[in-house]
């Protein structure tokens, strides 16, 4: 029974946040916490950023909402300025992640049914994870995300992760397929890293048989894994890109970019959002956009998270219960041998706050903001977390 006034959708820890400054954060007692895990990966500029407060006061005293019956010139700013930075044409905004693939997914739909193809299909990945619409939950590879949501969206066809074999196929034996949908590290089903050659082959296998290659950068994307975007690092443009998270610092948007013909799918009356692109979402993003780039901020998360992953695998070495330590810049894992959720609480406990995916992860999406010294504190201190866990 609900007992807060709110649905039982979240099992939220006994603790409460009043302020933040940079990485950290404070609890309405006062209490000081290491913060390792950004809003899931959304305060990439850390808390408060100067920059974004000042915009969005700004914006907020200017022009708060306004609907898409009218232009919205901060929108047409935003999607200009990452058309430029993507190497993409067009873009939709939403107001999360979920909707950012929502509109990816209609795409493919209806760049199917444009070339005749009566049920288009999307190859996704398993251990994937694309949100919690019907749609996107239907395209996630996580049974847990599904149970109990049957039937689901029909016109997805899965396939293991970061196995190129399997698409080609797919490919041989599916027609009715138009598009695949990845994220190009998987975030949470682990911190998956794929080989170097996954996205040109996955872009190989769409040129040969006509589907976009659409990659979910909602977590990767906004500089975490050392370039804007993560397909950056792989000399490819996708067709489509969906991203959100990093991009709003907190204000809620998400993104849904393409080129070439996928940007020109969606016609009036086919796809839309009330909210979706407001003058204050956008001004904020206009700005996070600027700030990451200004301050080089994609560099940083890389050569940062070298430091991290070397701390780490210094401290760990030989530690009995570390299988892997993994990561592309602020993006890592700590793979265990054994399942380790009680650590999230203990970690609280030590004033720091750190996420467990896939049940045996240790996950850390720290802000690219982060100095070298909170960097080593981090390591030092979910490191012992680690040795103390391993020695129980
Ligand atoms: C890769 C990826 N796609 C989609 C989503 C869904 O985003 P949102 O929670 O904003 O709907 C997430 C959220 O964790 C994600 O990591």
């Amino acid at each position: 029974m609900a007992t807060s006034g709110l649905m039982t959708t979240y099992k939220p820890m006994s603790v409460a946040f009043d302020k933040g400054d940079g990485v950290w954060l404070y609890d309405t007692d006062g209490k000081k916490y290491l913060d390792c895990i950004s809003g899931i990966a959304v305060c990439g500029l850390g808390h408060c950023h100067p920059r974004v407060t000042q915009t969005i006061q700004e914006q907020a005293q200017r022009l708060i909402h306004t609907s898409n019956l009218y232009r919205i010139p901060h929108q047409e700013a935003l999607g200009a300025r990452l058309a430029e930075v993507s190497g993409m044409e067009a873009c939709f905004f939403g107001n999360s992640g979920a909707e950012a693939n929502e509109c990816a997914i209609k795409i493919a739909r209806l760049y199917g049914h444009n070339k005749g193809v009566e049920k288009p299909a999307i190859v996704v990945a398993d251990k994937s994870f694309h949100g919690r619409t019907l749609a996107t939950l239907s395209a996630t590879g996580s049974r847990k995300v599904q149970a109990g949501f049957e039937p689901l969206v029909q016109g997805f066809v899965r396939a293991p992760y970061d196995d190129l074999d399997a698409i080609r196929t797919i490919a041989e034996n599916n027609p009715s397929v138009v598009a695949i949908l990845v994220e190009p590290v998987q975030g949470e089903g682990g911190i998956n890293i794929p080989g170097d050659d996954y996205l040109s082959g996955l872009r190989k296998i769409c040129d040969d048989h006509g589907w976009l290659l659409m990659l979910d950068e909602i977590q990767t994307g906004n500089g975490r894994t050392g370039t804007y975007f993560h397909y950056q690092q792989h000399d490819l443009l996708p067709d489509v890109v969906t991203t959100a998270k990093g991009l709003g610092n907190g204000l809620p948007i998400g993104a849904c970019l393409a080129r070439g013909e996928a940007a020109a799918t969606l016609k009036p009356g086919n796809h839309g959002s009330t909210y979706g692109g407001n003058p204050l979402c956008c001004a904020t993003a206009l700005t996070v956009v600027d700030t990451l780039l200004e301050e080089k901020l994609p560099e940083r998360a890389l050569k940062l998270g070298q430091r991290i992953l070397d701390g780490f695998a210094t401290q760990l070495e030989g530690n009995s219960i570390v299988e892997e330590i993994r990561g592309k810049g602020l993006m890592i894992g700590i793979q265990l041998a054994k399942p380790c959720a009680e650590l999230v609480a203990q970690a609280k406990d030590n004033g720091l706050l750190i996420n467990v995916t896939s049940d045996t992860v240790v996950r850390l999406l720290p802000a690219l903001v982060m100095s070298d010294a909170e960097a080593d504190q981090m390591v030092q201190a979910v490191s012992k977390l680690i040795k103390d866990f391993a020695a129980k």
